[in-house]
């Protein structure tokens, strides 16, 4: 059978932007750029996103598109008989668990989608916003029903296809998250005091960098914004052919990332602070904090069904490119059908999805890592451990395994000007920084 193909180059980004924008934009930027003290974070951020994110996603794109294979099999391609093949077989690993809490958070905001159109949520509901959202999400069973909701429709685009599923829905859904993100920017802006969430997101106070863990906080959200290190971009790369140019690709996508973070700090903190609210209030910021503004502002109803919305979109169409990564892999090794796979392995992720929601609830108790529930454990080791292990290997992998020409060559930077700069990131500099950050984190350097 003929791999599947995106139908161009645009294609091929829409959908990669797709996969990068989502919960990790918007739920999850806003809050830890809120907990890590805004604009010194986001300075931070970028650095990771610009300097290390955007060479690291094309060393990883370009892997997909040589080898033509997912992502353990273009390991297994690329450089047989060798152990590289174990990067592909932690992103795998990755998907499970990244999908598997994903999907919860996901179906959270599908709920709140749903209170916006059926009126639940026209008035605030008795006990506030706070009591509802913890009732709601330390439910046994009300969450996990919505997260099914969630993980079927990402099964119903991924067993379409690579063009007409997935690159279809994220032709839709990009620009229309795009026009619902900046109208409500707009909005955001013109509220009475705005101007003070604008100064916390854009104003650095450098004193937060005193604390190693910032970094780290800084270069795993770069890694989970951009899909990076997880073979969701080698993947998509696959199913790309040589006549698409890659650097300018995997930069567009960097820049519109970053441009959905942003504007989603723009429409986040500015009625954070118009309506006194602690910016590091943490995960719940766009559940608790949100409804509560919008309940306050005229229209808000209306406001709050358009950035659920966008936010469900935004959701879906990263957890197809989640998904996306097993169902290649599986397909090929048990040689099913798309269909049968992607069922498949969408319920196992959903059933291990369950934990993540019950950690919530009744398995509140269970706190794997440290002080943390089981969904801020899976979270906690997929994007700040394994994500950045994964793109560190992948680095290594272009940098040292291929030579240089075939490195410039894989990624179509032959005649670029700055690809000596961009092969000394992947070889050395990306590398380096990784380590660095990680072992400062884990105290093993004392910085
Ligand atoms: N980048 C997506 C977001 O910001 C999440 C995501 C999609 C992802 N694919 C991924 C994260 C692969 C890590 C790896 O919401």
């Amino acid at each position: 059978m003929e791999r599947e193909k995106f139908s161009s180059k645009l294609g091929f980004m829409l959908a990669a932007i797709g996969s990068a924008v989502g919960l990790g934009n918007i739920w999850r930027f806003s809050y830890v750029a809120g907990e890590n003290g805004g604009g010194a974070f986001l300075v931070l951020y970028l650095f990771c996103v610009f300097i290390i994110g955007v060479p690291l996603l094309l060393a990883e794109v370009s892997i997909g598109r040589k080898a033509q294979s997912d992502v353990i099999g273009s390991f297994s391609r690329l450089s047989p008989g060798t152990p590289w093949f174990m990067t592909g077989f932690f992103g795998v690993l990755s998907a499970f668990l990244i999908l598997s809490f994903y999907g919860v958070v996901a179906g959270w905001c599908i709920y709140y989608l749903w209170n916006y159109i059926s009126g639940g949520f026209f008035v605030e509901p008795a006990g506030g916003y706070a009591a509802e959202f913890g009732g709601f999400i330390s439910h046994a069973w009300h969450p996990i029903l919505w997260h099914a909701l969630f993980i079927a429709l990402t099964i119903v685009i991924v067993y379409s296809g690579v063009k007409k599923g997935i690159e279809l829905a994220n032709k839709i859904f990009m620009p229309t998250l795009a026009l619902l993100l900046v109208g409500l920017a707009i909005y955001s802006l013109s509220l009475d005091g705005a101007w003070a969430g604008i100064e916390f997101l854009f104003t650095p106070d450098w004193s937060v960098l005193g604390d190693p863990s910032v970094f780290l906080a800084a270069l795993g959200q770069a890694f989970f914004s951009l899909s990076l290190g997880m073979g969701a971009m080698l993947t998509y790369g696959s199913y790309l052919s040589k006549e698409n140019k890659l650097p300018s690709a995997t930069f567009g996508i960097g820049v519109m990332d970053t441009f959905f973070a942003i504007i989603s700090g723009i429409v986040i903190f500015p009625a954070v602070f118009a309506f006194g609210i602690d910016p590091g209030s943490g995960p719940e910021l766009v559940f608790i904090t949100l409804p509560g503004i919008f309940g306050q502002m005229p229209f808000g109803e209306i406001i709050g069904f358009i950035f659920f919305f966008a936010l469900t979109l935004a959701a879906l169409s990263s957890s197809v490119s989640i998904l996306e990564v097993p169902v290649a892999f599986f397909m090929r090794i048990f040689n099913w059908g798309r269909k049968k796979t992607s069922i498949i392995l969408g319920f196992i992720m959903f059933v291990l999805g369950m934990a993540a929601s019950l950690g919530m609830g009744i398995w509140a108790g269970v706190t794997p890592i440290g002080s943390n529930n089981i969904m801020d454990s899976m979270d906690f080791i997929a994007s700040n451990i394994l994500l950045p292990l994964g793109g560190l290997s992948m680095a290594l992998f272009v940098g040292w395994y291929f030579n240089k020409s075939t490195a410039f060559e894989a990624t179509d930077m032959q005649d670029n000007s700055i690809r000596d700069i961009w092969y000394g990131i992947v070889k050395y500099i990306g590398p380096i920084m990784i380590l660095f950050i990680f072992l400062n984190a884990i105290g093993v350097i004392g910085w």
